[in-house]
């Protein structure tokens, strides 16, 4: 087994030096209809490029940051994220970084298609230097354009002045969380600026004024200074920075969060990469001013107990996700629960429901009582989000038993499988 050739039989053999010619004859024939390089010049207009297979290569080649559309003309996805891009397109070209948005008729170019996979339309791909990954983000124009922004930022930036500083911040926006180490090594950040590149904008400042000191809050070096601006939130942590312990990862991954989390769509994504139980509080609507007390006490409880994060839903705002944890009636909330954010979560005994009046000393009996195992574990009823939708899953169904009855008619599968639609 040492020398795998040894086991091929001449014909197989034969068959090996065959299909190296044929690859060689290949590759000539292709570098020979290339004729001369293709040039690709960068549009000046900020408009979206239609690429097909004779520049495809060459804008690659040409660009730093091409964020590529694969799309196919039948599908009402694609359509409708034309628009999108239309808009993101001149802003991206405008950036200190700029981004050019292309499109590529993948239905029609089926080389481009099997080269870079893609099975589904619409497809979206970064190619970072002609090196391509895949975009899975929200395809809004606004939150595209953060996205990319975001993609295309170094991992960590270094910043040498307190206008350095500034611009940063500026530059960051609202999207996401952002770290500033203040007199922290680079070396000891640069490995989480690259795990959460996606998630939050990394900084180290290595030149600085005592201001900062005031404007960041912070009384000491080194200092990593977290602030979650969507959410209003900083907070500070003076290490250690070089232990072996995970410290200073759980002081980052838990900064990706704010201190209690509106749970919806979008947050849900960020709750995946936490390993930590969900304190959820369940209420009628988050809006109104006595859940609007009721979170201000649940932030205290967060800020005294970070191993659990602490996350709250209106039934007025997300019902399909609420009704999932058997609630028949108004009245029986604001209803406390701890989430394992799969399939299970527990209620406390005799705490099922917070009383009107001092919430503070119930979430902390609450808290007591989850902690010492008085509690009741439960399953979630239907349309457990973490799982497809309740719909999506109907759905799939149906297709497979559509597929199964289109196959038995037919006698056998179909050759030439269409590349199904990307859903939203
Ligand atoms: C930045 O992060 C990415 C992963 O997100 C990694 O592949 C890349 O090597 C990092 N770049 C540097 C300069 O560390
Ligand atoms: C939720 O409460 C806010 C503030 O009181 C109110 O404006 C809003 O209409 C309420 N939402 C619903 C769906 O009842």
């Amino acid at each position: 087994m040492a020398n795998g050739e040894r086991l091929l039989i001449p014909r197989q053999r034969l068959l090996l030096s065959l299909l190296f010619l044929f690859c060689l004859l290949g590759a000539q024939s292709c570098a020979a209809s290339g004729g001369e390089p293709v040039v690709f010049e960068i549009p000046r207009n900020g408009r979206v490029v239609e690429l097909d297979e004779s520049n495809f290569d060459a804008a690659v080649r040409a660009v730093d940051y091409l964020f590529v559309d694969f799309y196919a003309p039948w599908c009402g996805h694609c359509k409708r994220l034309a628009p999108q891009l239309d808009e993101a397109a001149p802003v991206l070209a405008g950036l200190p970084t700029p981004v050019v948005i292309a499109k590529v008729n993948a239905d029609k170019y089926k080389k481009l298609r099997s080269k870079y996979e893609i099975d589904g339309f619409p497809t979206l791909m970064l190619f970072d230097h002609g090196v391509p990954s895949e975009y899975t983000g929200s395809r809004k124009a606004e939150v595209l354009i953060e996205n990319l922004k975001k993609l295309v930022a170094p991992n960590v930036s270094v910043l040498e002045s307190d206008s350095a500083i500034k611009g940063f911040v500026e530059a960051a926006g609202i999207g996401f969380p952002l770290f500033i180490g203040f007199g922290v090594e680079e070396s000891l950040i640069a490995k989480y600026g690259a795990k959460y590149k996606k998630k939050a904008w990394f900084s180290v400042a290595k030149d600085f004024s005592d201001d900062m000191m005031d404007v960041y809050d912070f009384d000491k070096v080194p200092a990593l200074v977290s602030q979650n601006p969507k959410y209003n939130e900083q907070s500070i942590f003076y290490g250690p920075f070089e232990d072996a312990g995970s410290f200073l990862e759980d002081f980052i991954r838990q900064s990706l969060l704010p201190l209690t989390v509106p749970i919806n769509r979008e947050t849900m994504k960020l709750l995946d990469d936490d390993e930590r139980k969900v304190v959820l509080t369940i209420l009628d609507n988050e809006s109104d001013e006595n859940s609007q007390q009721l979170i201000k006490v649940l932030r205290s409880a967060a800020n005294a107990n970070h191993d659990l994060v602490f996350g709250y839903v209106g039934v007025e705002q997300w019902e399909e996700f609420t009704e999932t944890f058997d609630i028949s009636k108004s009245s029986e909330l604001p209803k406390m629960i701890v989430w394992d954010k799969e399939e299970e979560y527990e209620i406390v005994e005799g705490l099922e429901r917070l009383q009107e009046g001092d919430y503070g000393s119930q979430i902390s009996r609450f808290l007591e009582g989850y902690r010492a195992g008085r509690t009741i574990k439960k399953r979630m009823g239907r349309g457990s989000p973490t799982l497809l939708g309740v719909n999506a899953l109907y759905i799939l169904i149906f297709l497979v038993a559509v597929l199964l009855v289109l196959m038995y008619f037919s006698g056998q599968g179909e050759e030439n499988n269409q590349p199904r639609a990307h859903e939203d």
